[in-house]
C-alpha cells in the first residue's frame, strides 16, 4: 500500500468521470470546489472532467447549467475563469448501469485526455483499447446505483485493460481510482456487500470512501491539537476528562431531500455512522506511529473496536430518535411541514430526523467516560463541535474564602472545538474577579481560526479531491472503519424499541426531552449555545 506522506508529492493529471452530473452534490460541491480549485491554480495542468447522466446534454448546456450553481456556491466567481475553467468540462450521457454505456465512453476519456494533454507523455501511442489516461472515477449517483455501475466499470475491462497495458509498459502506469459517495451502505450486510463488489474490480488503495468531514479543517486540527502540543494530550483520558459530546446539529430541514434519500436513511445512518463517529474516532484515537495513512487509519479502526457495541435489548438506554413536528413558517424548506407531511415520507417507517447515541470506549483510556454523539435537523441552529468536559478539580480550596463558593460547584474546565461555524477551539476556566475580595468567576480563551490564520477555511471537498489525485487516502476511510461502524450502531437500527420510542420535537428546538434525558440520568447536560 501506498504510503507517501500527506502532500508529499503534486497532484496528477487525470480524466474526473463524474457518473451523476446532473444532481445535486455535482452541481453544489463538486464543481464549485473544482472552479475554486481552478482558481487558486492548484489543479494539475491538463485536468478535464467528464459528467455523465442519463439527461441528453450537450457539453454547453452542461457548461450552461452548472455556471448559476458555480455562482451560488463557490467562494469566489470570476466571468473570465469561468469561461477558461469550463473549457475542462464535457458531458457524456447515457444510463451508467447499461453495459453499452462504456465502450464509448472510453473512447470519450480518451478523446478528451487527448484534447487536453492529460495523457502523460511518456504514455506510448499504441496503449491497447484500454483507458489511456489516468481517470478517477466519482460515484455521485442514488447509492443503488453504485453496485451497477461498478459492476459495469468491472466488465467493462477498464481497470483491466489499465492494469494489462502497465504490465506491458511498466513505465507508463495510468491508474484508475475510484471516490465513493456516502452513504456507504444501509446496514453492514450492504456495506459489506458493496466493500466486496469494489474489492472485485479494485485494489484498496485505489478505492476512496469520502466523508467530507475528514476534510474540515477542524477536523484535521484535531490530531494536530492533540498530538503536536503537549499540553492537552496528558489530560486527555479518564482521569481528567468527565464525558465528550459531538454535535452536529442543522437548522434546516429535510426537503425535497426525503423522499428521494433521507426517509431511507434517517439521522443514524446520513450523520451518526458516517461522519460523527469519524469525529469521535480522531478524538479518542491513541497517536499514530507517524503521521500518515495507514498508521491513522490503524489507530482509527483500534478505537471503533474497542467501543462497547450495544445489544438489540438494551439499545433503548443508549440511542434516542426523534422527528420534527411543522414549524409553521410557510417559507421554509418544507413550507413549513413537519417531517411526516413531506412528498415520499413513509410515517410507519418513523424514520429519525434527529438521533443521540451514547458511546462508551473499552480501553485504558476512556474506561467510564461516556462519549455523547447527537445529529438533528430543525434544530435550533447550525453546529458542528466537539465538547470535552472536564472533571472538578479534587477539591475546592476556595471552599472558606466565600461561603457561596463551599456550596456551588463551579463550572468545570472545557475545551470545544468548533468545526462549524465560528471555526476555533475555546477553552472555559476559572480565574479572579478583579477586587479586594476573592471571587472566582469563568473566563473563555478563544482561538479563531480565521484571525489567527488571516484565512477562511477551505471547502472540504476540493482539498479531498486533490487527495485523490495524488495517491493519498489519510483523509478517506478504510473498508474496516466502515464495517466496524456499521456494527456498533446496527443494534440501535434493529431496536424496533427504540423505534417505537420516536419521539416528535418542535422545529427550531434542541430536540425531543428524552435526549436531554439520556444524560441527565448521570447528571449531565448537552451544550446547547444560544
Ligand atoms: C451530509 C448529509 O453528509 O452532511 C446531510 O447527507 C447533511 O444530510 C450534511 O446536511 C451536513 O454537512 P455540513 O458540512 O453542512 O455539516
Amino acid at each position: 500500500m501506498n504510503t507517501t506522506p500527506r502532500a508529499a508529492h503534486a497532484p496528477e493529471p487525470c480524466v474526473v468521470v463524474i457518473f451523476g452530473a446532473s444532481g445535486d452534490l455535482t452541481q453544489r460541491k463538486l464543481i464549485p470546489a473544482l472552479f475554486e480549485l481552478h482558481l487558486q491554480n492548484r489543479l494539475p495542468e491538463g485536468l478535464c472532467v467528464l459528467g455523465n447522466s442519463r439527461t441528453e446534454m450537450s457539453d454547453d448546456a452542461w457548461r450552461e447549467h452548472l455556471r448559476p450553481s458555480v455562482q451560488k456556491h463557490a467562494a469566489s466567481f470570476d466571468a473570465g475563469e469561468w469561461a477558461r475553467f469550463a473549457r475542462r468540462l464535457h458531458y457524456f450521457p447515457g444510463s451508467a448501469s447499461s453495459p453499452d454505456l462504456y465502450g464509448p465512453l472510453v473512447r470519450r476519456i480518451n478523446e478528451i485526455a487527448r484534447e487536453h494533454g492529460t495523457v502523460a507523455p511518456r504514455a506510448p501511442d499504441d496503449s491497447p483499447g484500454g483507458v489511456q489516461p489516468n481517470v478517477l472515477f466519482y460515484l455521485s449517483v442514488a447509492p443503488q446505483l453504485y453496485e451497477p455501475i461498478i459492476n459495469q466499470i468491472g466488465a467493462s475491462g477498464i481497470v483491466f485493460e489499465g492494469k494489462r497495458w502497465c504490465a506491458l509498459h511498466p513505465a507508463a502506469m495510468p491508474w484508475q481510482r475510484i471516490i465513493v459517495e456516502k452513504p456507504f451502505g444501509t446496514d453492514l450486510g450492504s456495506a459489506e456487500s458493496l466493500n466486496r463488489a469494489l474489492g472485485r474490480v479494485f485494489e484498496e488503495d485505489a478505492i476512496y470512501r469520502i466523508d467530507h468531514y475528514l476534510g474540515k479543517e477542524l477536523v484535521q486540527n484535531i490530531l494536530v491539537m492533540r498530538f503536536a502540543n503537549t499540553i492537552f494530550e496528558p489530560t486527555w483520558n479518564n482521569q481528567f476528562v468527565d464525558h465528550i459530546q459531538v454535535s452536529a446539529v442543522e437548522s434546516v430541514g429535510v426537503g425535497r431531500r426525503a423522499g428521494t434519500f433521507y426517509d431511507g436513511a434517517g439521522a443514524m445512518r446520513d450523520m451518526v455512522q458516517s461522519h460523527l463517529l469519524q469525529v469521535l474516532a480522531l478524538v479518542a484515537m491513541e497517536a499514530p506511529s507517524v503521521y500518515d495513512q495507514d498508521a491513522i487509519r490503524r489507530e482509527k479502526i483500534k478505537l471503533i473496536n474497542s467501543a462497547r457495541i450495544p445489544t438489540v435489548e438494551g439499545a433503548h438506554e443508549l440511542a434516542v430518535l426523534g422527528r420534527y413536528a411543522a414549524s409553521g413558517k410557510p417559507d421554509d424548506e418544507d413550507s413549513g411541514r413537519a417531517y411526516e407531511q413531506l412528498e415520499g415520507v413513509d410515517p410507519a417507517r418513523k424514520t429519525e430526523t434527529y438521533a443521540a447515541l451514547r458511546v462508551d470506549i473499552d480501553n485504558w483510556r476512556w474506561a467510564g467516560v461516556p462519549f455523547y454523539i447527537r445529529s438533528g435537523k430543525k434544530m435550533a441552529r447550525k453546529l458542528t463541535e466537539v465538547v470535552v468536559q472536564f472533571r472538578q478539580p479534587p477539591v475546592n480550596l476556595f471552599r472558606k474564602v466565600d461561603p457561596a463558593l463551599a456550596a456551588a460547584v463551579r463550572p468545570a474546565n472545557r475545551i470545544i472545538i468548533h468545526i462549524a461555524p465560528g471555526e476555533g477551539v475555546s477553552m472555559r476556566f476559572e480565574a479572579k474577579v478583579p477586587g479586594p475580595s476573592l471571587r472566582l468567576d469563568s473566563v473563555q480563551f478563544e482561538m479563531d481560526y480565521a484571525k489567527a490564520f488571516k484565512a477562511q477555511p477551505l471547502e472540504a471537498y476540493g482539498p479531498l479531491m486533490l487527495d485523490a489525485m495524488r495517491g493519498d487516502q489519510t483523509l478517506y476511510k478504510h473498508r474496516d472503519e466502515i464495517e466496524t461502524g456499521w456494527r456498533l450502531v446496527q443494534p440501535v437500527l434493529d431496536s424496533k424499541r427504540v423505534r417505537d420510542a420516536i419521539q416528535p420535537y418542535p422545529a427550531g428546538s434542541w430536540g425531543p426531552p428524552a435526549a436531554d434525558a439520556l444524560l441527565a440520568r448521570t447528571g449531565r447536560a448537552w451544550h446547547n449555545p444560544a
